[in-house]
């Protein structure tokens, strides 16, 4: 490792009128250093990539790259200088190929035309291999599960050969081993000697990779040093890390004389040729906690498709007491069935607080404040943006909006996609405690997808196991852990702190 900063930032600051996003930041990062970036959701991560990248402008501060000051230039120029990002979003294009899309990032804007040459192809396929996208490298990435997405978006920046790199959440939505394969990509460009700063709320994976990592919160530097260091210090821990989510103390017989809400039999979906679900059945009475646990292409997101009217299915959704085939997503989201979705749908040109409303238009007017304002406890940063349009929200912040939408309409069954997706861990905890209360409360029904076990086993009264499309386990959230933790934790070993819900086992 040279001693010269490849990367030197100083007194980084950026407003959004009144809001300090970035406050006063600085560090170096040297080449073939990982530096890590952690802080609560809205602290100000994304900000500072992008006033490197120059897709935000600083309103003070100084970006140099090997000593040549880029603050204030357009990002093609900057990018141009050697340094690349890798998106917490992707947004790719339809017609091309995911090798074309590797092509099209190996060759600098003007030389487009040079994309048949025989050694850019070479390349690009080389690319495809080495980031785990040989076998489906001809296909339109829409038609990819999100992990290949996420590779893909990977192979771009190893195409583009920066000396910098900025990777924004690589891990959020990967199971385990997925995460683990990303990190050895991120180990690679550390021994190509790239300067790397990388931001992921995956404290475990992100601990193991990093040489050093800096701790923001509300935009301002609160702590730096190594991993562990960092992870002791009283501020991080009391607004990033929280403390470990515990096994909720269940009768058991919460759901045992109530009636049936949801009942699934025999639901198969098929998708082209391939079957996305096969012969799934479940039942889910009223008042239960049920979590749906299986890895990133499993069928989770089917399932909850098909309940929610959005795909064509074979088999029989029972909901509330009546068949819902031939019923439109609308109706059944008016009979009190509503799903928060993966992709979150929020509406990207209205406020925090025009999402939330109409979430609640079917509520009377002192119900619809009442919620409103029971949501703004539960997620205090929502309240102080609730005139900020939903789309330039941070990530985890349209994450909240998105459940807290769902919650606003009072379903019955609520189905929540993957809610961890780029939440911090302190979020996660505040989460749990809000579903336990709100079980508490009211008659709510919740069902969970998730592949982060850590979350889903403390909610639940019953968990059903889903893989290559099938229910292959049904049981209760103790007997997962005997019966088939092992499969799910695996890559986890006893004594380290938790992957992505909390680092309890550093208090
Ligand atoms: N264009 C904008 N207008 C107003 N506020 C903005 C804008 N862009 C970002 N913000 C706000 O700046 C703050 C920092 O956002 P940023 O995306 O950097 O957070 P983050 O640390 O990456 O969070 P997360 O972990 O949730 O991804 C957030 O509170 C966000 O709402
Ligand atoms: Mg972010």
């Amino acid at each position: 490792m040279s001693d010269t900063p490849l990367l030197c930032v100083r007194g980084l600051t950026k407003r959004f009128g009144g809001l300090v996003a970035v406050k006063d930041i600085g560090f170096d990062i040297r080449p073939g250093e990982i530096l890590g970036l952690i802080g609560p959701n809205g602290s100000g991560k994304s900000t500072v990539m992008k006033l490197i990248m120059g897709i935000e402008r600083p309103n003070a501060g100084s970006v140099k790259v090997n000593g040549v000051e880029m603050a204030g230039w357009a990002p093609h120029r900057i990018a141009r200088a050697g340094v690349g990002i890798v998106f917490q979003h992707s947004r790719p294009l339809h017609r091309q190929t995911v090798l074309e899309h590797i092509k099209l990032a190996l060759l600098p804007d003007s030389l487009v035309k040079l994309a048949a040459e025989p050694h850019v192809h070479r390349r690009a396929q080389e690319i495809a291999s080495r980031v785990g996208l040989a076998a489906v490298m001809h296909r339109h990435p829409a038609t990819l599960p999100f992990a290949d997405l996420r590779r893909m978006e990977m192979a771009k920046a190893i195409a583009r050969d920066p000396q910098v790199v900025l990777v924004d959440e690589p891990f959020a939505g990967l199971t385990v081993a997925e995460s683990e394969a990303f990190s050895e990509l991120i180990r690679g460009f550390r021994a190509e000697g790239r300067a790397v700063l990388l931001v992921d709320h995956n404290v475990k994976s992100l601990s193991a990779l990093a040489d050093r990592v800096l701790a923001m919160y509300l935009g301002e530097h609160v702590a730096e040093g190594t991993a562990e260091q960092v992870m002791q210090n009283e501020t991080v821990r009391r607004v990033y890390l929280g403390s470990k989510l515990e096994l909720r103390q269940r009768t058991g017989a919460a759901g045992i004389a109530r009636p049936t809400i949801l009942e699934v039999t025999g639901v198969r979906v098929l998708y082209d040729k391939a079957c996305a679900l096969d012969d799934v059945s479940l039942q889910v009475r009223e008042g239960e906690f049920v979590s749906v646990v299986g890895l990133n292409g499993a069928g989770k997101t089917t399932l909850f498709n098909a309940l929610s009217g959005l795909v064509p299915y074979k088999g029989t959704i029972r909901f509330d007491g009546r068949d819902l085939r031939g019923s439109s997503g609308a109706a059944i989201a008016r009979a009190g069935l509503v799903q928060c979705p993966e992709t979150r749908e929020l509406f990207g040109d209205m406020t925090v607080r025009e999402n939330l409303e109409l979430g609640g238009y079917h509520l009377a007017d002192t119900v619809r404040a009442k919620q409103l304002s029971w949501l703004f406890d539960l997620f205090p940063i929502l309240k102080s943006r609730q005139g900020q349009t939903a789309r330039t929200l941070s990530g985890g912040e349209q994450q909240m909006l998105a459940i807290a939408r769902a919650l606003m309409t009072q379903p019955k069954l609520l189905i929540l996609d993957e809610p961890t997706l780029g939440l911090a861990p302190v979020i996660l905890e505040q989460l749990s405690k809000a579903l336990d209360s709100l079980q508490k409360s009211t008659p709510i029904t919740v069902l969970l997808g998730e592949q982060n076990v850590r979350f889903a086993l403390p909610q639940a009264d019953r968990v059903y196991v889903l893989e290559h499309a099938r229910i292959i386990w049904e049981g209760s959230a103790s007997r997962f852990e005997a019966e088939m933790g092992r499969g799910f934790l695996e890559a986890v070993p006893t004594g380290e702190p938790d992957a992505t819900t909390s680092g309890d086992a550093r208090s």
